[in-house]
């Protein structure tokens, strides 16, 4: 499942001890393993060979360049959201064809570098979206491909503001409108319109919501291709959940089973846009215990990680588990009920409240685990704190793939004003 593992009571990152990458390249510190981003693309491959499905990396999950090239090499493509992740699915050569663009809020010079660059195709999410893309593109000489994002009103049983699919959710453009758009498609004289896209939500854990809303989507590809409209792709997003406490989410080849046959028989080129899926579990935050702070209430863990590094608790609840680099000499005795918290000014800062976790002692590492989807790609510098460091580990090796940040890069960008 993931190469972060406990030998000879010390918790290794493939080859490496994680205590030394933490002395070497200090703390709050993602370490990636490589071979666990692999596998997990790899996984997804496999279970969808008979279908041969483009898969586009999400790039909001984890946009470190090093994290994207590694699966651009593998031949994965890249699902973007701004001109910034077009900007770095260019810098790590992503082919062009390989790239598709969501958001509910492209900007016209967004849209420009995108049709620019060729891309493969827009995730468009509403009429006047579209109308942009189409009246651009004449302004640039071009037809551009456009995949319409289709909300198909299904709950994916999520947390809720990772809830995509349902008919109050921002996203995508309803089944009438889509149908209405596609029976006037010949007014967009600028745009070819090749293709729908879905994407319901994201941890999703059972593949119930994905049947539904997929089967949905292929009844309408039905309804279409009887009045002559034939679509070549169909992207049915991302959003498969991951272990992060005691979920038991399907399994990629699970998946594949559910809805392989449905997607098969449309005959359309189909694309995946996973995030989490690929590289939650192939990341860890490590962090240094500052200080242990009993109150007459609590006992509190203060860490030198906050919500600027990893804000999924605070902003979700969300669970990740904690685990000390080193296990030595801890019986079942010597537990604790602690809230795990940082230095940052608020009381949603926290890792995670009234966790039974083995003693814990000033100057300990601790290993937040599944921090490798939407950890250092939300982080921020809230507090005028340096983001984090982040490390890459294939076998034996390490590489510094984001340096810390300095003070100096928090004022890069400042002035002061003579006015
Ligand atoms: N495609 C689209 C259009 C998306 O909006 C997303 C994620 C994905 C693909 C990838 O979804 P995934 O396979 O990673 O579930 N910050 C939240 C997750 C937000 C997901 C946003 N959209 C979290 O930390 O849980």
């Amino acid at each position: 499942m993931h190469e972060f593992k406990y030998r000879r009571n010390q918790l290794y990152c493939e080859g490496l001890k994680v205590e030394e990458l933490a002395r070497r390249f200090l703390t709050p510190l993602y370490i990636y393993s490589k071979k666990t981003l692999l596998d997990h693309y790899l996984k997804l491959k496999k279970a969808f060979r008979a279908l041969d499905p483009l898969i586009c990396f999400s790039v909001k999950a984890n946009s470190n360049l090093a994290i994207l090239k590694t699966l651009v090499d593998q031949g994965a493509g890249l699902d973007i959201v701004s001109g910034g992740e077009l900007f770095r699915a260019l810098r790590v050569g992503c082919p062009r064809k390989k790239i598709v663009y969501a958001s509910v809020g492209k900007t016209n010079e967004e849209i420009r570098a995108a049709i620019n660059a060729g891309i493969l195709f827009f995730n468009v999410e509403s009429l006047p979206e579209l109308e942009n893309i189409n009246r651009i593109s004449g302004l640039l000489r071009k037809r551009t491909r456009v995949a319409l994002r289709v909300n198909p009103g299904i709950s994916a049983g999520t947390h809720k503001f990772i809830t995509t699919g349902e008919s109050t959710n921002k996203f995508g453009i309803d089944l009438s409108t889509a149908y209405d758009i596609l029976q006037n498609r010949r007014y967009f004289v600028n745009s070819d319109i090749c293709g729908l896209h879905m994407h319901i939500g994201s941890q999703i854990t059972q593949s119930s919501s994905f049947v539904k809303a997929i089967n949905k989507i292929v009844q309408f590809i039905y309804r279409l291709k009887r009045e002559g409209i034939d679509l070549e792709y169909l992207n049915i997003g991302g959003g498969l959940g991951i272990i992060y406490d005691k979920e038991t989410p399907q399994t990629a080849s699970d998946f594949s089973k559910s809805v392989s046959p449905a997607l098969r028989k449309t005959g359309q080129k189909i694309i995946l846009e996973p995030g989490r899926f690929i590289a939650g579990n192939a990341g860890i935050l490590v962090v240094k215990v500052l200080y242990i702070k009993n109150t007459p209430k609590k006992k509190f863990i203060i860490i030198d990680g906050a919500m600027n590094d990893l804000i999924r608790p605070a902003l979700y609840g969300a669970y990740h588990s904690i685990l000390p680099l080193k296990v030595t000499g801890y019986g079942a005795q010597d537990t604790e009920k602690y809230d795990v918290v940082g230095p940052i000014c608020e009381s949603g800062d926290f890792f995670a409240e009234g966790r039974i976790m083995p003693r814990v002692h000033e100057g300990d590492l601790l290993s937040v685990m599944s921090s490798g989807a939407y950890g250092f790609s939300m982080s921020s510098n809230y507090n005028s704190r340096l983001r984090a460091a982040e490390v890459m580990v294939n076998k034996n090796k390490a590489s510094l793939i984001r340096k810390r940040d300095t003070c100096q890069d928090l004022i890069r960008n400042e002035s002061i004003p003579r006015i």
